[in-house]
């Protein structure tokens, strides 16, 4: 087990102040902070060997291709990716499945088909996936969610059904935090034929994935949430499937052989990688898997499964307060969403930043199940692997003032 106060040296921005107080930074669900290994890479990108990738014979180029290479490989180890054919480098998880809509789905779901995903879901697996129903005739079906928010099992037969091609759910919810037995989701899918996607943009940084384990066709996960930069994510996916998909970007890069009139595509995974790629942030993705691996993904999961249990029992004794979620920690991921009865969770965030604590307040791209449960917005606190018990005090000790606060105002 690694201590959270030894890593925080690590992460500069976590010595700086807010208000002129300690930064406590419990945003991690929307976006972590890097180390200085992260950053460090970056500089050495651009210092020592910025050239285009895949294209030159030069040294520099040659050595921007292999770093980015290494890169694929760490991160195809790290989800235990069969090859790393099937890891394509894309911007984020909204970029994957946006991809797997346009080049797959619609190729393949045609009208009175049915496209299954769940109630929960954030908008980036969502829309897409309207589009696709609307254009196609298709039918966007809903996997209904238990109380505490997690997809019911209860419901896997009746809505994947023969008429199901894909089934695309959230690993961990960024907003109830509840992990989904997506394993039990993705056998059901495979029973009826569907494809099975897995959103794991709240997973992947956080616990342990493997993805053959999984069993699923496609993952998608964002690097800018596990300690690397904005503007690299990743596409896993089979790649018997992978092959038989028409590339979603087109132009450089992507193809094999250009005449006027037509075009052949280049092998995986480049096919889906058109134009010049986002190297430098690739080259730091894989200095946030080698990180990670430092600290084990076990150890990161235990670490959340402690500091949640710690919030949660902090959180059950401010009775104005309630959580979304399940009760206990092993079932959720390292967030904390909640409501505080009239007070709007703006307010609220708005006051916890004049004490230095960052949370996020909102509706987290989770619209339609926030409508569901009759609230406009929730606020939320997510931790990682540089947070401590003395921060969710700080925070608690915040809420508390402001809770008193708000109560003599109104
Ligand atoms: C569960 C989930 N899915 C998808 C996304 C979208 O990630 P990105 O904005 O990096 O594409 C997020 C971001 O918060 C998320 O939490």
């Amino acid at each position: 087990m690694f201590d959270p106060k030894d890593i925080r040296k690590d992460f500069p921005i976590l010595s700086r102040t807010v208000h002129g107080k300690p930064l406590v930074y419990l945003d991690n669900a929307a976006t972590s902070q890097k180390p200085r290994q992260v950053i460090q890479t970056l500089v050495d990108c651009y210092e020592l060997y910025n050239a285009n990738v895949h294209r030159g014979v030069h040294t520099i180029s040659v050595e921007a291709t292999e770093r980015m290479e290494e890169a694929r490989r760490k991160v195809s180890r790290f989800i235990n990716a069969p090859s790393t054919e099937g890891v394509i480098f894309v911007r984020n998880t909204t970029e994957a499945v946006n991809l797997v809509a346009n080049s797959w789905a619609m190729d393949n779901v045609g009208q009175g088909d049915e496209i299954v995903v769940s109630e929960v879901e954030h908008h980036s697996n969502l829309v897409p996936w309207q589009k696709v129903a609307h254009q196609k005739g298709a039918t966007l079906k809903l996997l209904p969610a238990t109380e505490d928010g997690r997809v019911d099992l209860s419901f896997l037969e009746s809505i994947i059904t023969q008429h199901t091609k894909l089934v695309s759910v959230v690993h961990i919810s960024n907003m109830t935090g509840a992990i989904n037995p997506v394993k039990e989701i993705g056998r059901r899918a495979h029973q009826v034929g569907a494809l099975f996607m897995v959103d794991g943009a709240q997973s992947v940084p956080h616990m342990p994935i493997d993805v053959c384990n999984l069993d699923c066709d496609f993952l998608a996960f964002s690097g800018h949430k596990m300690l690397a930069p904005p503007g690299i994510g990743v596409l896993f996916g089979k790649v018997s499937i992978l092959e038989k998909m028409e590339p979603f970007l087109r132009g450089g890069e992507m193809v094999r052989e250009v005449w006027y009139d037509h075009a052949t595509w280049n092998d995986l995974p480049n096919k889906f990688e058109a134009g010049t790629p986002n190297f430098t942030d690739a080259v730091a993705l894989g200095a946030a898997v080698d990180y990670l691996d430092g600290l084990g993904m076990d150890a990161v999961r235990q670490h959340e499964i402690d500091i949640t249990t710690y919030a949660l029992k902090a959180f059950a004794e401010l009775e104005e307060l309630d959580v979304i979620g399940p009760k206990e920690a092993q079932d959720r991921g390292g967030l904390v969403t909640f409501t505080a009865g009239d007070i709007h969770p703006h307010d609220l965030g708005t006051f916890l930043d004049s004490e230095g604590v960052a949370i996020r307040t909102g509706h987290h791209c989770v619209m339609p199940y926030h409508r569901k449960l009759g609230l406009v917005a929730t606020g939320r606190a997510s931790f990682y692997v540089y947070n401590t018990n003395e921060e969710i005090d700080t925070l608690i000790q915040a809420l508390k003032k402001a809770l008193a606060y708000f109560a003599h105002a109104s």
